[in-house]
């Protein structure tokens, strides 16, 4: 089983690139950049990767992404997540990043978005790995801020598949964003967001019906509410489930409590990803693996989730053929 969820082609449509700085680039970027950071051996940084919340661990990747400065290190960073793709069977990735990270440390947006696509071109040319890039603003941020970072994407307006929402969920509502999606959907930008991950189910709702996103990122407090997951399953809006994330946050105490399986069998869309793999111990095989151990996931249980993420993609009907 385990060979075949390897050898299974997948789709991710949930990894933050920031996410995926593992620690030895992290080390290996602070050298060059001459920036410090607050651990002295992998060791200490293996020990400090243990959260209480999303916040706990916000807190950690924030100060992480200290490190890119140039556009050399977003593009290392971008080829080392398209590399372990290609060891993963993983041929399309639909790849967040937060500009605003970034630019709030005094990094041009150009910096971030020439490093990230270069890596894109590359890993299509030279490992053949279809990919498409997300813009998500941060949430514990100000409506205007998002609204100044979709007006400074404008340039690059083709080089984004879509926008994102993304970091502290409790607290920041999809309505703060109301009216900078309806300006991404005016650019024909579609939209999706983190919704029901730590924040309840009313979030999902108004991430659909205000925001009027076409997936939804995590949403598995969906549960709480079976209006809602009725219409989830009606209308197949695809959740973007990312079960280590789950439980190293601590929205699930263990992974048999996860309920991706139970949404499955309901016949709700939903997919395995990733999220930050650098962070919480693993890339999407790693994912599909605590699946199996945990709650018996079956071949078909696995090979339905894998094409729920190429359905749930952006691609086009035919690009998705010559994937598959
Ligand atoms: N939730 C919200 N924001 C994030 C996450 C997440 O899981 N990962 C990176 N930014
Ligand atoms: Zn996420």
């Amino acid at each position: 089983m385990i060979d075949f969820l390897a050898k299974m082609p997948k789709a991710e449509l949930h990894l933050h690139i920031e996410g995926s700085l593992e620690p030895e680039l992290m080390f290996e970027l602070a050298q060059r950049n001459n920036i410090p950071l607050p651990y002295a051996s992998l060791d200490e940084v293996r020990l400090a990767y243990q959260f209480e919340s999303l916040q706990d661990f916000l807190d950690i990747y924030y100060a992480s992404a200290a490190v890119l400065i140039t556009e050399q290190d977003f593009y290392d960073l971008t080829w080392a997540y398209l590399k372990k793709c290609a060891e993963q069977n993983v041929v399309h990735s639909e790849i967040f990043f937060d500009p605003q990270t970034h630019t709030q440390r005094g990094i041009s947006f150009k910096t971030v978005i020439h490093g990230i696509s270069r890596a894109l071109a590359d890993g299509k040319s030279q490992l053949g790995i279809s990919s498409l890039l997300i813009m998500c603003f941060l949430r514990h941020l100000s409506a205007e801020e998002a609204m100044q970072t979709l007006v400074e994407a404008a340039p690059y307006k083709g080089q984004l598949a879509g926008v994102g929402l993304d970091s502290s969920e409790l607290g920041h509502p999809p309505e703060k964003f109301t009216e900078v999606f309806a300006m991404a959907a005016e650019m024909d930008l579609p939209a999706v967001a983190h919704a029901g991950e730590e924040g309840p189910a009313e979030y999902i709702w108004n991430a659909l019906k205000l925001l009027k996103v076409k997936r939804i990122d995590h949403g598995v407090r969906c549960v709480e509410d079976p209006e809602l997951v009725a219409i989830l399953r009606d209308k197949q809006i695809p959740l973007t489930v990312c079960p280590l994330s789950n439980t190293k946050l601590k929205v699930f105490e263990q992974m048999s409590q996860h309920n991706i399986l139970g949404l499955l069998e309901q016949g709700l869309n939903v997919t395995v990803n990733s999220d930050d793999p650098a962070y919480f111990g693993g890339y999407i095989n790693e994912n599909f693996i605590a699946l199996y151990r945990a709650l018996a996931m079956s071949q078909p249980q696995a090979v339905k989730l894998a094409q729920n993420s190429f359905n749930a993609s952006f691609l086009t009907d035919k690009e998705k053929q010559v994937l598959l």
